[in-house]
C-alpha cells in the first residue's frame, strides 16, 4: 500500500510536468494558453500554480506513462485513467481540459482539477477521492500559503483554484480553498494551527452565500476567529479583480471583511423594506434571535444596542423578546 502510493505521486508528478509543457510549449496548446491569457494569467502565474494543459486526445498521458512504466492500473486508481469496460484498455481520463494541479501540503501533486476551455459540462472534472487524495483534509494552495498566513496571522478561504490564483496576483498571497466542497472540521483544524484569523471570501451567489454561513459555524466550532468579505451581487472574487482592480479588492472586500453577526445582519436586511411595519418586525426578530445565539455576553449587548438605537427601541424591550425567544427554543 505504501508502495501505491508512491507510484501515485510519482504518477502526478510527471503528469503535471507533461501537462504544463502540452500547455506552454506546444502547438496544441496554443488555444488553451491565450484562454489563460485572455482571463489575465501571465507566465510567473502560470509556472507558479504549475497550470497545464490537457490534450485533446485518450492516449497521450495513457502512453507517456506506460513509457516511464508507471502500473497503469494505478494510474486508474488514482483517477488519472479511465478503463474500457469491454477491453479493458487505458485511455486518457482529462482531455481537452486547462489542468490545475492539487497539492498536499508539503507540496506533493496528489490530484487535478481540469476546467472545460468553453462552454460544457461539467465546467470542472475534479479526481475523485483515492488512496493519496483526501478532499476533505486537503486545501487547495495550501503549501504555498502557508508561509504567508502565518505571517499574517490570517488566511483567506476561497471556493475556487481561480479565485485563489487571482488573489495571489493581487497580493493576497494568504489564501486556499475548499474546491466547491463544504468546508470540513479537519479543513477548519487545519487553519486553525496556523492562523487565528480566517476571511471567508466566497462567491457572492445564492449557493456562495449559503455556504458561507456553513463555513463560519465550522469555523466557529474549530475556535477560529472568522470575518466575511462582501462583494456585489453575484461576482466572485476573481471577476470583482478583473472588474475593480487589486487595490480596490484588497481595501474594500479583504480589508473591510465584517464580522459574522454584520454579514448576518446585512442578510437579513436584503430585499426588505424596513419602512413596512410587518418587514421591519420580522427584520428585528430575525436579528434579535441572531444576537441569542452568540455566546459572547459583551458582543450580545454590543448588537442589541445597535438594534435598539437603530429603531429607536428600549434595550428593556428587546431583552424581553429576547429571553421570549430563549424560553421557545428550549
Ligand atoms: P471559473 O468559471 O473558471 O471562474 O471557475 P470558478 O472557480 O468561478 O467556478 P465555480 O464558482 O463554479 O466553482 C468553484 C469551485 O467549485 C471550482 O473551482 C471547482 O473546484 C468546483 N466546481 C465548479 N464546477 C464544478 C463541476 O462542474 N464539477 C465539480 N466536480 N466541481 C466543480
Ligand atoms: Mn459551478
Ligand atoms: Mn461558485
Ligand atoms: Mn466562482
Ligand atoms: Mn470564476
Amino acid at each position: 500500500k505504501a508502495d501505491d502510493k508512491v507510484a501515485m505521486m510519482e504518477a502526478h508528478e510527471l503528469l503535471a510536468k507533461l501537462y504544463h509543457h502540452c500547455l506552454v510549449n506546444t502547438a496544441q496548446g496554443a488555444k488553451a494558453l491565450q484562454y489563460l491569457k485572455n482571463r489575465g494569467f501571465d507566465e510567473e502565474t502560470i509556472a507558479r500554480f504549475q497550470i497545464g494543459y490537457a490534450p485533446n486526445s485518450w492516449d497521450t498521458a495513457t502512453s507517456f506513462l506506460m513509457r516511464r512504466n508507471v502500473p497503469l492500473e494505478l494510474c486508474m486508481q488514482a483517477g488519472l485513467l479511465g478503463k474500457r469496460e469491454f477491453d479493458g484498455k487505458y485511455f486518457d481520463r482529462f482531455r481537452d481540459r486547462i489542468m490545475f494541479p492539487i497539492w498536499d501540503r508539503n507540496g506533493k501533486t496528489i490530484g487535478f482539477g481540469g476546467r472545460i476551455l468553453d462552454e460544457g459540462e461539467p465546467k470542472y472534472l475534479n479526481s475523485p477521492e483515492t488512496l493519496i487524495f483526501n478532499k476533505g483534509s486537503n486545501l487547495y494552495g495550501m503549501h504555498l500559503a502557508r508561509p504567508n498566513m502565518r505571517k499574517k496571522q490570517q488566511a483567506v478561504l476561497f471556493e475556487g483554484y481561480v479565485d485563489t490564483i487571482a488573489a495571489w496576483r493581487a497580493g493576497v498571497t494568504n489564501g486556499v480553498a475548499t474546491l466547491g466542497t463544504s468546508l470540513t472540521d479537519d479543513q477548519a483544524k487545519l487553519l486553525k494551527r496556523n492562523v487565528a484569523s480566517i476571511v471567508i471570501c466566497y462567491d457572492s451567489d445564492q449557493a456562495g452565500i449559503e455556504a458561507t454561513f456553513r463555513a463560519s459555524s465550522i469555523l466557529a466550532k474549530a475556535e477560529c476567529n472568522v470575518k466575511i468579505a462582501q462583494m456585489p451581487d453575484g461576482l466572485d472574487p476573481d471577476d470583482y479583480i478583473q472588474k475593480f482592480g487589486a487595490e480596490k479588492f484588497n481595501r474594500d472586500v479583504i480589508g473591510a471583511s465584517l464580522t459574522v453577526m454584520a454579514f448576518k445582519i446585512q442578510y437579513f436586511r436584503r430585499g426588505k423594506n424596513l419602512n413596512d411595519e410587518g418587514e421591519r418586525m420580522l427584520y428585528i426578530e430575525e436579528v434579535v434571535k441572531e444576537i441569542s445565539l452568540l455566546k459572547n455576553a459583551v458582543e450580545k449587548d454590543h448588537y442589541l444596542r445597535q438594534l435598539a438605537d437603530e429603531f429607536n427601541l428600549s434595550l428593556e424591550a428587546l431583552k424581553q423578546q429576547q429571553f421570549q425567544i430563549n424560553k421557545q427554543q428550549k
